[in-house]
């Protein structure tokens, strides 16, 4: 199957999430459905992570990469099946190339308990709809040297002891992000279907581990912790993710409670 991609690769660049939010002002919104618009770049001098935290690559030793695209109907409420999709294809890129990954939620892709690969979803929202999403991704290819700046970093080659071929890593990946997604905007795959996988690669899914209430967050659910000199933190069991992407964890007692991206912590 072809998928029509226009790709622009740069050596420096801020972020490639930052420059498709300036291309999509100057084209005004408008976007042709059938074509993504990827941009990259061998190294970000601003590089945006998850929860305004910034991303540090080496230069031209990863991926750094952004899609725009104008997305099926997917109603606002529903976004998460984003989420799920790109999860679910980076699970396919790194399981081809002999490294099982799992998704810590909402969407890192960790190798054991380190992280590989980080991604951004900025969606905007239009009548009710998602009406064009940028996706941006980072995975740790050749880096094998993090220094001390980044949290349980692990890269391709730590893991394969191989080093990638950057253009044929991005030009897979892009395919199998296309396939998965395609897969559900036609209807091959269904919400319900992409939602057990995604289950099924959930990192730390069933088992009892210790998490963090972060301050947004609702009150924590294990009192027993109460003794502990970590504030705030309790053990529980991830029972379910929403399909609108709310974590729901549960204690001991059985009592459960959603939390959203910003209200909790996993400690690792
Ligand atoms: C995370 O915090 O885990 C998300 C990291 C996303 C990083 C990628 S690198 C390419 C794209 N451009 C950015 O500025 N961020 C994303």
């Amino acid at each position: 199957m072809d998928y029509e991609f226009e790709i622009e690769h740069f050596q420096t660049l801020d972020s490639t999430s930052s420059y498709l939010q300036r291309s999509l002002q100057s084209r005004s919104g408008s976007l042709d459905s059938g074509i993504w618009h990827v941009c990259s770049a061998d190294f970000q001098t601003a590089g945006r992570g998850q929860r305004g935290n910034s991303w540090t690559s080496g230069a031209g030793e990863n991926l750094l990469f952004s899609i725009l695209f104008h997305p099926c109907e997917i109603p606002a409420s529903g976004q998460f099946v984003l989420t799920e999709i790109f999860s679910l294809a980076m699970v396919d890129f790194f399981s081809q190339q002999g490294v099982e990954v799992l998704i810590k939620w909402p969407n890192d892709i960790y190798a054991g308990s380190r992280k590989i690969c980080g991604m951004l979803f900025e969606n905007s929202l239009s009548d009710g709809l998602v009406s064009t999403s940028i996706v941006g991704i980072g995975v740790n290819l050749n880096q094998t040297d993090f220094g001390t700046s980044i949290a349980n970093p692990t890269s391709l080659a730590i893991e394969t002891g191989k080093v990638a071929d950057r253009n044929q890593s991005l030009s897979e990946l892009l395919v199998m992000l296309r396939a998965r997604y395609e897969n559900f905007a036609n209807g091959t795959v269904s919400r319900a279907a992409l939602h057990t996988e995604y289950l099924s690669k959930l990192f730390r899914y069933g088992e009892f581990h210790k998490f963090q209430k972060l301050a947004a967050g609702p009150d924590p659910l294990n009192v027993s912790y109460a003794n502990s000199t970590f504030e705030n933190v309790f053990e529980a069991r991830i029972s379910n993710v929403k399909e609108n992407g709310l974590l729901v964890l549960e204690n001991r007692e059985g009592r459960e409670i959603e939390f959203a991206f910003k209200e909790v912590k996993f400690l690792l």
